[in-house]
């Protein structure tokens, strides 16, 4: 079974799958006031902001490292009404296709990806972890 730990502070939670860990220790040597591998919890989300966090996870070479956005405030103009046992999908503006609920993702090499609660997709095609949003539209300055 794949290890996979969560860390996360307001805005981003940080994934950590050590099956994918290549123990370069580029993290660390990047962004040692959050990412400790002698201690634990290893990853201390309050040694930096969330931009440095996120920055310093998009340069893991292996893809171990990845991150998802927490739920973003939700627009108080929204009043769609669910329908029950299905996600609910909502674009976030010049930010990521926000998906709420359990779902399964048969990713582009055929492996199946299950996410619950909330999940951001890539709308801008710059992140480096797609089909996800990493962030990245953030630096380009998407703009939809
Ligand atoms: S929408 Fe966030 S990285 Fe593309």
């Amino acid at each position: 079974m794949d290890k996979i730990k969560k860390y996360t502070n307001d805005e981003i939670t940080v994934i950590w799958q050590a099956d994918l860990c290549i123990h370069c220790g580029k993290c660390a040597k990047g962004l040692s006031e959050v990412f400790k591998p002698q201690e634990r919890p290893w990853v201390d989300m309050t040694g930096a902001t969330t931009e440095q966090i996120v920055e310093q996870v998009e340069k893991c070479p292996s893809g171990a490292l990845s991150l998802e956005y927490n739920e973003e405030e939700k627009d108080e103009t929204w009043d769609a009404t669910p329908i029950e046992g299905t996600p609910d999908v909502e674009v976030i503006p010049n930010g990521p296709l926000m998906v709420y609920g359990d779902i399964s993702i048969k990713d582009k090499e055929g492996k199946l990806i299950q996410k619950t609660k909330r999940t951001a997709f890539c709308r801008c095609g710059a992140s480096a972890n797609k089909p996800f949003c990493d962030g990245a539209h953030r630096s380009i300055v998407f703009d939809d």
